[in-house]
């Protein structure tokens, strides 16, 4: 209406006095209009939809060949209704084969951690800084990590720094008090079961419990799903909590320091393995024992290797874990060498031993 008399504004002068029958015919047109839109439209939105082909063919539905049923079915000649429920028992069979198959593809074993002692009886010989880079190297290819620190010093629980004086609830109480192990995990660059200055009194007071031995074992049996290794780092020692590492452990790693060799000791340390292996744990193994701190311009090194080899053949890991400061300042900064220093040639000597320890594949 009001568009129409802007829109024509110079003969507007003439009709204006004349407009009053135009707006009262326009308003009649406009009030037809909305019927004339409505039209069109409804007769272009009626396009003629053809007939859907059908395309689904179902071979299987050959219910009226009855011949062929009829021949498998003769031992039944009366009721020829029963026909068409054996030709139903015929399909019925297949679907369930397929059902089957799914079922047993969908089975998968249940896996559960392999558990790894780091032991020495003697002390400063990388125990511990070999259980905390191996555990995050296993961790840098996408295993599942869980630490244990079993040394009452508290060294691996500090190179990932956290104060083992601090610590409210560690292994005492799981060891001790029966405690979830759970209870106790810190997350760090791996999970860690910590240590506390009070589980130097652990010894004595699991020395009246029965079961004493296995306690750790027991414990673990709670996480051994959730992770792929576990790594267990043990005192100086081959008291009570060592002879815990042995029992709850499948592979035993000794790391020996080339300088300070002691053939004495390992020999002691097979002895104390043999007496496990025979009382607590006949599946525990030693994986290999590992030359550290090396330093390879040294004729006494490379002697220290020959003896080792000589006395131990197959046993002696090809890895090499050589001297290197790196590994005396990365626990001050709480940090794994692999963390502090990547792309160090130290990070690499644990990454190799991890392919190492990988190529054994798992222990029965
Ligand atoms: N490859 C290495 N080169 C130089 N120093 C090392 C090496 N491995 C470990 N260390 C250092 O030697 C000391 C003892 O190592 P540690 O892992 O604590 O031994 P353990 O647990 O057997 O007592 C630590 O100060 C550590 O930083
Ligand atoms: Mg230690």
């Amino acid at each position: 209406m009001g568009f129409l008399s802007r829109k024509k504004p110079k003969p507007a002068p003439v009709e204006i006095e004349e407009g009053h029958p135009i707006d009262d015919e326009l308003q009649r047109m406009e009030e037809l209009v909305p019927e004339r839109v409505e039209e069109p439209r409804a007769d272009i939105e009626t396009p003629a939809v053809e007939e859907e082909p059908p395309v689904l063919e179902e071979p299987p539905v050959v219910e009226e060949e009855e011949p062929a049923l009829n021949a498998e079915v003769e031992e039944d000649p009366e009721e020829s209704g029963d026909a068409r429920m054996k030709a139903i028992d015929l399909i019925a069979p297949t679907r369930l084969d397929f059902l089957a198959e799914k079922e047993a593809a969908e089975e998968a074993p249940v896996k559960t951690a392999e558990v790894i002692a780091f032991a020495n009886q003697k002390g400063g010989v990388a125990k511990t800084t070999t259980t905390l880079n191996l555990a995050v190297a296993f961790a840098e290819s996408g295993y599942r990590v869980l630490c244990i620190d079993l040394d009452p010093q508290g060294n691996l629980t500090m190179s990932q720094g956290i104060d083992p004086d601090k610590v409210e609830k560690s292994l005492y109480d799981v060891l001790v008090n029966d405690m979830p192990i759970s209870e106790i995990i810190v997350k760090r660059e791996i999970d860690i079961a910590v240590a506390s200055i009070d589980l130097a009194g652990a010894e004595i007071a699991m020395s009246t419990k029965i079961g004493r031995e296995r306690s750790l074992e027991k414990a673990l049996k709670e996480v051994a799903g959730d992770y792929d290794f576990v790594c267990i780092d043990t005192p100086p020692s081959l008291g009570l909590l060592t002879i815990n590492a042995l029992t709850a452990a499948n592979k035993v790693i000794v790391p020996v320091q080339c300088e300070y060799l002691s053939m004495r000791g390992l020999v002691q340390l097979q002895n104390t393995l043999r007496m496990i292996q025979e009382n607590l744990n006949p599946d525990v193994k030693i994986e290999g024992i590992l030359p550290t701190m090396l330093d390879s311009r040294t004729i006494h090194a490379k002697e220290a290797i020959e003896i080792l080899e000589e006395n131990f053949g197959d046993l002696v890991f090809q890895s090499r874990i050589k001297k290197a400061i790196k590994f005396a300042e990365a626990p001050v900064k709480g940090a794994s060498v692999l963390k502090y220093d990547s792309s160090s040639s130290a990070a690499n000597y644990y990454r190799d031993l991890a392919k190492e320890v990988l190529s054994h594949g798992s222990a029965e």
